[in-house]
């Protein structure tokens, strides 16, 4: 059972992303915050404080609202006014901040705030992940595949931003980097099955790409 303040944590975020379309909708925090409960439980770190980081992540994201990329306003905001203590916001606010894919090479600084990564970078993953890059590449008018545009697994975070690369380039650039990356074991093990489906799909598309099924 939800305490109080996850379930008003989880009304406030729903009526903040209603509206956003940029693959950070309310739906993907719903999952990143199942997901994260899940790993934090193994990690035997304070869920409640994992839970109201993956709940508010997005409420801040530089794509989401650029007004308050840099302050946190909207968490601080959301917490202030639900009575949480400034030590706690100030960890959640931290968490949040270290999760970014990109933005921070170096892992997150606490195990709270590793549990979140992963589930966010889990997100990315699996039969979600592959419907969220087609979703993506849709969204910005990209190829699905391209025989001559080949992947580059060596960008710099500026290449990255600026690439016009296709969706399926996109698993090789990003995508299949993740396992690796990720934090925390459980979360590792949730990867590799995610990946390995995601494999197989790209198997299977190419041999459909080519006439060969
Ligand atoms: P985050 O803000 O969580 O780091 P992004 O905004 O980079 O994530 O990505 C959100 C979702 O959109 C992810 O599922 C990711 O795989 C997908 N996505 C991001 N960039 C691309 C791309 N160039 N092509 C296809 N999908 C993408
Ligand atoms: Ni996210």
């Amino acid at each position: 059972m939800a305490s109080e303040l996850i379930e008003r944590a989880m009304t406030y975020v729903k009526q903040k992303l209603e509206k956003e379309y940029s693959g950070h909708d309310f739906f993907h925090t719903l999952r990143v915050f199942k997901v994260a409960t899940r790993i934090s439980e193994r990690e035997g770190v304070n869920v409640e404080t994992v839970q109201l980081a993956a709940l508010l992540h997005d409420v801040d994201d530089r794509k989401v609202s650029p007004d308050t990329y840099k302050t946190q306003a909207n968490a601080r905001d959301f917490l202030a006014s639900n009575g949480v203590d400034e030590s706690t916001t100030e960890l959640i606010c931290q968490i949040i901040r270290e999760i970014s894919f990109g933005d921070n090479t170096e892992a997150p600084t606490t195990l709270e705030g590793k549990c979140v990564q992963d589930a966010d970078r889990l997100d990315a993953l699996g039969a979600i992940g592959i419907a969220r890059a087609f979703a993506y590449g849709g969204n910005r008018n990209r190829h699905m595949y391209h025989p001559d545009v080949k992947p580059n697994l060596n960008m710099t975070r500026e290449e990255y931003v600026k690439s016009e690369s296709t969706t399926v380039n996109h698993f090789y650039e990003k995508l299949f980097k993740l396992t690796a990356l990720m934090n925390t074991e459980a979360a590792r093990s949730i990867a590799r099955e995610r990946e390995r489906y995601m494999k197989d799909f790209i198997d299977e598309f190419m041999a459909e790409w080519e006439g060969e099924k």
